[in-house]
């Protein structure tokens, strides 16, 4: 039998002739990896400031995944959760170790966390349904979690969606307290809202959105599927606001590149479902949980944290001073390694001469340059980025027509 054709162009055509166009691929084609470097088909290297949207925290080819993955692919790769495998309890008790919380549900994706927490919230609220989050939130693309996402292009052309979602502007205090009634049954909050432009809540937000929770007996559920796990230099992003919640969602770099999504429980949650009511056959995959325990095992090492904290601060001050030099730079938004860089033009043609210039960044919304580097990022590639974003953003303006192609 012959090979199948692997060339660039050849994947490319093969996967708009047989895949449903839910996303616009970039024409890159990305075949191996090595920390937070990435090599084309044409060996070309990159500087990976995207990590799979927020996934890859360790990068690529590291030795202890690698290693947890060989060994095991030669076991028990799915078992279903009718009976005992060790790899989801060693991680769900590390998880609960380190975030203070009480138990684990264990799932596939961060759309289906947000499902399992939204459930919980029905069984511990009987009777309420609203669901208060901000607008240009985003909790995933099901149909309980895209109903609670305020980005309305979203979820518009799916409505009637699950009722009961009110949405608040991101740290407009007087808003959330208002919005939050004796009906309400959930708060749902990323502490650093990614897909809506990278938009980090104040402490002060946090902490009334505890109180108004409290007020009225509802649930404070916050998202950390793309900020959580180390990315600001803290565990979890909360850690350090003083609050705490009553229950955080987990996914992507949690599964160390395979797909996992948790749902950590404090003890107002931890209790409340029995046996049938909720349920899921991949869920807590024993190779997805063993690659979670690694990927905890080294985020959780304070020295580990430390480095991205200070990485984080060097960069912050960096982009800062870069603001100064750059009309061309709106604002500057983030913590630890996940960064928006707000433009005052769309950011794509941008993220394309990135690309040409060697680095894979991502963009949030119209004008946002959006970095979520593995958090094994070298600061020379931070170093590299800078020079190059600054020779692009002072370059002679590319005519507008151009920009539109
Ligand atoms: C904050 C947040 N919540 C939920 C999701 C949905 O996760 P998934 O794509 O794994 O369903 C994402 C994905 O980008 C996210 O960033």
């Amino acid at each position: 039998m012959s090979q199948p054709d692997l060339s660039p162009s050849a994947v490319a055509a093969r996967d708009e002739k047989n895949i449903l166009g839910t996303y616009a691929r970039t024409p890159f084609h990305p075949r191996s990896g090595s920390g937070a470097r990435l090599f084309d088909a044409d060996g070309k290297a990159y500087w990976d400031l995207l990590a799979g949207i927020a996934v890859n925290a360790l990068g690529y080819n590291h030795p202890r995944l690698v290693a947890a993955l060989t060994e095991e692919a030669s076991g028990l790769y799915h078992i279903s959760n009718l009976f005992y495998h060790p790899a989801q309890g060693l991680l769900a008790e590390k998880l609960v170790a380190a975030s203070g919380l009480t138990k684990v549900f264990f799932c596939n994706s961060g759309a289906e966390a947000t499902e399992a927490v939204l459930k919980l919230a029905r069984l511990k609220t009987p009777g309420r349904f609203k669901v208060v989050s901000l607008e240009e939130s985003f909790h995933g693309r099901t149909f309980a979690a895209v109903s609670i996402t305020g980005h309305a292009p979203y979820r518009t052309p799916f409505e009637p969606l699950v009722p009961g979602a009110e949405f608040v502007p991101a740290n407009d205090i007087p808003a959330l307290e208002k919005a939050v009634t004796p009906d309400t049954s959930v708060i749902m909050l990323e502490p650093i809202q990614g897909e809506g432009g990278v938009i980090p809540l104040t402490d002060e937000f946090l902490k009334a959105a505890r109180a108004a929770a409290d007020r009225v007996g509802a649930l404070l559920v916050l998202d950390e599927i793309q900020c959580g796990l180390g990315r600001t230099g803290k565990l979890f992003a909360y850690e350090g606001t003083g609050i705490v919640p009553d229950a955080v969602t987990l996914a992507k770099a949690i599964g160390g590149g395979l797909p996992l999504g948790a749902v950590l429980v404090g003890p107002a949650l931890a209790d409340v479902i029995k046996p049938g009511q909720h349920g899921t056959t991949f869920g807590g995959n024993p190779v997805a949980c063993r690659l979670g325990y690694e990927v905890l095992s080294v985020v959780s090492e304070p020295r580990f944290l430390a480095g991205v904290a200070e990485l984080g601060e060097w960069f912050r001050k960096s982009l800062l001073e870069l603001k100064a030099r750059c009309p061309a730079i709106q604002d500057v938004r983030g913590r630890g390694l996940m960064w928006g860089i707000e433009l005052d033009r769309p950011a794509k043609p941008l993220i394309r001469d990135l690309m040409e210039r060697g680095f894979v960044a991502g963009t949030a919304r119209e004008k946002v340059i959006r970095l979520l580097p593995p958090l094994v990022l070298p600061k020379e590639a931070l170093v590299e980025f800078l020079t190059v974003l600054e020779e692009l953003l002072t370059a002679v303006p590319v005519a507008p027509a151009e920009v539109s192609k």
